[in-house]
């Protein structure tokens, strides 16, 4: 197992389903971790609930170090907070996993503008308010001469990298948080910060409401166990993996896929500006079948092979 001796972690939404493996797993890696849980419902609701201690007690029975963090990741003076608790507490900060979310579905035509408020200001902006506010931390340690080896790993979606209905403000946000992956690793590595993503597919709470019980294997490897996300995140912590950045990593099991995202693809290329007409012409000839998205479930069984054969 990568060595992560001496790094300090916050994990967001840890209290629960993949957070709750990230964190024990970064801890079981030598990590001490800020378990970050704002201890709501699935849909964003307060639920009064403590998940976050219940985690921190897990990992210092188990002989690690933790303090649980209750701050909300959407809010931008919470999230300063919560990365000044990880100083104040253990001295510094090396990773950042943003991970908290919550889940609103509803097919477009229905959907409330409070439901796309809530879940495109907790996954987006809740990505955005501490990573901002951890990246002028690590940007300060690098102008002070430091040599900072700092990680951010953001959370999308198959619902986000693939598209799927019922999930517009959710995946709509998740996709977001991908360009914001490609543009803050493209602004950060100078400062010696790498920023990845996870697509990451788990049994949780989260799954049970959208799709319902993943069945569970009689014995032997389940591939939809929630810490099957985890070595993504203790691997890319490590410094052996200061050059791996901007990836999108979709999990399954134990298929990881470094996906391709927007590149270049069918080119209609002409010496001078498309008359719309002829354009129309040429996409017909170029796509005799129509164009359309394959839908999230397919896009998967794709992107996981042997793991997903079976679903
Ligand atoms: N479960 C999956 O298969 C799956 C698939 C794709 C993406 N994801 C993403 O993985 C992440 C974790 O999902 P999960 O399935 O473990 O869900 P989960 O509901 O089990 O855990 C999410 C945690 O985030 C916390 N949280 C919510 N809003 C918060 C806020 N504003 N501030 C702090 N904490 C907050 C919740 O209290 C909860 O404990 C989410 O970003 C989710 O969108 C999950």
């Amino acid at each position: 197992m990568p060595n992560l001796d001496g790094k300090v972690a916050i994990v967001t939404g840890a209290g629960r389903g993949i957070g709750r493996e990230h964190a024990l797993a970064l801890s079981r890696a030598g990590a001490r971790v800020v378990v970050n849980d704002l201890g709501v419902s699935l849909a964003g609701e307060t639920a009064g609930e403590s998940p976050a201690e219940q985690v921190v007690d897990e990992i210092t029975s188990a002989g690690g170090e933790a303090v649980a963090d209750g701050e909300n990741v959407a809010d931008f003076e919470d999230a300063r907070r919560m990365v000044e608790h990880a100083v104040d507490a253990f001295g510094r900060l090396d990773i950042l996993v943003n991970n908290a979310g919550i889940l609103r579905d509803r097919m477009l035509v229905n959907m409330e503008e409070a439901e796309w408020d809530a879940v495109v200001q907790v996954h987006l902006k809740g990505h955005f308010a501490p990573t901002r506010h951890a990246a002028s931390y690590w940007r300060d340690r690098s102008k002070a001469g430091e040599e900072v080896r700092a990680r951010v790993i953001n959370t999308s979606s198959p619902s986000g990298v693939f598209g799927n209905v019922g999930q517009a403000n959710y995946g709509a946000a998740k996709a977001g948080i991908v360009g914001f992956t490609l543009i803050a690793a493209q602004e950060l590595g100078r400062y010696g910060v790498t920023v990845n993503c996870l697509a990451p597919n788990a049994r949780t709470r989260m799954t049970e409401a959208a799709f319902g019980e993943i069945p569970r294997p009689n014995g032997g490897f389940d591939p939809a166990d929630p810490a099957n996300n985890s070595p993504v995140v203790v691997a890319l912590a490590a410094d052996e993996a200061q050059d791996i950045t901007g990836q999108v990593f979709f999990v399954y099991g134990g298929a990881v896929n470094v996906l391709r995202g927007w590149e270049a693809g069918e080119l209609l290329a002409s010496e001078e500006r498309w008359d719309a007409d002829e354009l129309l012409g040429a996409l017909r000839e170029r796509f005799p079948e129509g164009a359309a998205p394959a839908g999230m479930l397919a896009s998967m069984q794709e992107a996981g092979g042997q793991s997903l054969r079976t679903l």
